[in-house]
């Protein structure tokens, strides 16, 4: 043995990687959980499976079409405001022909029976909305016919116009969706998304005002009209614009926002944004247009 690599410091550097080890396995900011194959565990991220009738005013937008897999076809989220009306993401139609989209309430698991389907009769997107940078992410659905509203399906109401008062940073407003569960941190090697079958929601802090603004340098969407939620470990993702953030407030669920965008997913330093529902100007054109 060479002289100088002895006992004492052979045990030394033993303790030091002892020390070092756990920080280095578990992912800091993240959740002590163990990470599961190829992503960092089951979540829209960081939540858990919806149950039946849980949000029964989360709808799946889907696009019909050669596709069999459900999964495959689900490509938004959605909301129903009233029989006949969905709120969903701007930036989510447009993509496919409106003759192609269906909207699916009443069901958790895509892959599962049940539900009621409609198609799209029209489409209105709020006319502010220009392009994906400006915020305005907010469009509603007419539907062809009615939901049928009962245990599973309903609507959600939407927020009154001004008022903040369940989004104050700190409060921790929910969402849902089948969005991908695999968590992405921009300038890291990309990951490849994970849809589930079953919807999941989960529960994400409202930043402030100061954070928000610093995590959209890239898309400087106005205050006014979109708002920052999200942390390392929770957040929405692709796959999830166009569904809810919500509360529960007085008995019932009040929509406050719409899953619009974000840099990656849970990336700690980047909270997702969401529509401001409770903007005058937003929340007045959704309530004249779907004639709440
Ligand atoms: N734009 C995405 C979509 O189309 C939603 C991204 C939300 N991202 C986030 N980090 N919260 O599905």
């Amino acid at each position: 043995m060479r002289s100088g690599v002895g006992g004492r410091s052979l045990a030394a550097f033993v303790i030091v990687l002892l020390l070092l080890l756990p920080s280095v396995v578990q992912p800091i900011g993240g959740e002590a959980k163990p990470r599961s194959r190829g992503h960092t565990g089951e979540r829209i991220i960081g939540g858990s499976v919806a149950s039946p009738g849980q949000f029964p005013f989360v709808v799946a937008l889907m696009v019909s079409g050669q596709k069999t897999d459900p999964v495959k076809r689900q490509f938004c989220g959605g909301s129903i405001i009233a029989e006949r009306y969905v709120l969903t993401a701007a930036h989510c139609v447009g993509v496919a022909p409106r003759q192609r989209l269906q909207v699916l309430a009443g069901r958790v698991n895509l892959r599962g029976e049940g539900g009621q389907v409609r198609r799209v009769a029209a489409i209105y997107r709020n006319p502010n909305y220009i392009d994906a940078r400006v915020g305005y992410d907010v469009a509603v659905l007419e539907l062809d016919r009615p939901f049928a509203f009962n245990e599973a399906v309903g609507a959600a109401s939407l927020v009154t116009e001004g008022d903040e008062s369940l989004q104050q940073p700190g409060s921790f407003p929910a969402v849902a969706g089948w969005g991908s569960l695999v968590r992405q941190i921009p300038g890291k090697k990309a990951r490849r998304p994970h849809y589930p079958s079953a919807m999941r929601w989960t529960t994400v802090p409202v930043t402030t005002r100061d954070r928000c603004q610093s995590a959209n340098w890239l898309t400087p969407r106005d205050a006014a009209v979109v708002f920052c939620a999200g942390s390392g470990a929770h957040d929405s993702c692709q796959g999830d614009s166009g569904g809810p953030l919500f509360a529960h407030h007085d008995g019932e669920w009040v929509q406050i926002g719409i899953v619009d965008a974000g840099l990656g997913c849970a990336a700690p330093k980047f909270p997702g944004m969401y529509a401001r529902l409770s903007a005058p100007v937003i929340n007045q054109w959704v309530r004249q247009i779907a004639k709440l």
